[in-house]
């Protein structure tokens, strides 16, 4: 594994974790991202939604990139195209995802089953490709499983993984609820590579429980992250001096807002200002835990543009400054 210069690195999140969420993210403190997970088959089949996930700019960097996927050849060549358009830093496959209709198809948190497949493509990529290979895994799937979970990390080492990133939780708890600080525990016991530890680091506090709990090199923050980029520097910040003060700076949050808005808007152009549900969604992020949220939320959804949204978000601002 490349050394990344941070413990705290921001994880892979579908539908999220964008070029504008990333630029937000790293724009407030966040050291390292990951792309949005990319189905290995529509990249190399050359579909439209796969192609927007690896948007970039030079200065998105650090970055890694996670593929779902298990047919070594479609793995490879997705891989190859993700290499020319991002210097990645290491390429993770993701053993983690619970949705459905990924887990039908065999790939997954389904590889916590049967993760001998995963070993034979970590083998093979790793032989291929010039970056690290990692693998994102769960706990479990539809109960904690430390004897598994460690028998696969294990596995995945001996495959030739560079690091593990271990979703505290089994697949049936999907992204919520309680976390095995005691599995990720155990799973960092058992491997000498690095083992970043999932689930339910939405604060500074929550982050050093994570370490302190598991031993773990790092964290991956998720959840945490909506609507809150400042979360990354807060992390280091009481990493180093034990210090953080719980606030909701509702000036400073609604100005990442806009920041955030008007990035996307610039990168995603007219789709976006035609979809005031991707807008919307960002909007309640930011306003989460804000008086009288539910009201606002009708508000953000009552928008039919961009323009309306942004009369909203300012007369909230006059309304702050007051
Ligand atoms: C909306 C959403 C999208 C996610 N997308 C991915 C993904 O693409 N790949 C992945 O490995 N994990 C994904 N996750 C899981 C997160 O990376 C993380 O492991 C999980 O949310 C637990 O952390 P948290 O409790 O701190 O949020 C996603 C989670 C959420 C909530």
């Amino acid at each position: 594994m490349p050394n990344i210069g941070t413990r705290i690195i921001l994880a892979p999140l579908s539908a999220c974790s964008d070029l504008a969420y990333r630029v937000i993210a790293r724009e407030y403190g966040a050291k390292f991202c990951f792309f949005e997970m990319i189905d290995a088959h529509s990249l190399v089949y050359d579909s439209p939604r796969a192609n927007r996930i690896l948007r970039t700019t030079p200065s998105d960097q650090p970055i890694a990139a996670q593929l779902l996927g298990l047919d070594q050849e479609v793995m490879l060549r997705a891989a190859e195209i993700i290499l020319k358009r991002s210097p990645i830093r290491f390429l993770d496959i993701n053993a983690a995802c619970p949705a459905r209709k990924v887990f039908k198809k065999g790939v997954g948190s389904c590889l916590f089953k049967n993760p001998t497949p995963l070993y034979e493509l970590i083998a093979y990529l790793r032989e291929r490709l010039p970056v690290p290979i990692t693998v994102k895994m769960r706990v479990g799937l539809t109960r904690v499983d430390i004897p598994q979970a460690v028998q696969m990390a294990q596995g995945c080492q001996s495959a030739g993984a560079s690091a593990l990133f271990v979703h505290g939780r089994p697949r049936a708890l999907e992204n919520y609820g309680e976390v095995s600080y005691e599995a990720i525990r155990a799973v960092k016991q058992a491997v000498s590579i690095p083992v970043y530890g999932s689930g339910n680091v939405l604060n500074p506090p929550l982050a050093k429980k994570m370490l302190d709990l598991t031993g773990a090199d790092g964290v991956l923050i998720a959840k945490g992250s909506f609507g809150n980029p400042f979360i990354f520097k807060e992390v280091e910040d009481y990493l180093q001096t034990g210090l953080w003060t719980p606030r909701l700076n509702i000036l400073e949050k609604l100005s990442a807002l806009k920041k955030h808005l008007l990035l996307a808007k610039d990168i995603d152009g007219e789709r976006l200002n035609l979809r005031i549900g991707e807008m919307g969604k960002i909007c309640l992020w930011y306003l989460k835990g804000f008086q009288e949220a539910s009201r606002l939320r009708t508000k953000v959804f009552a928008s039919r543009n961009s323009a309306e949204l942004f009369d909203l978000i300012n007369s909230l601002e006059d309304a702050a400054a007051r």
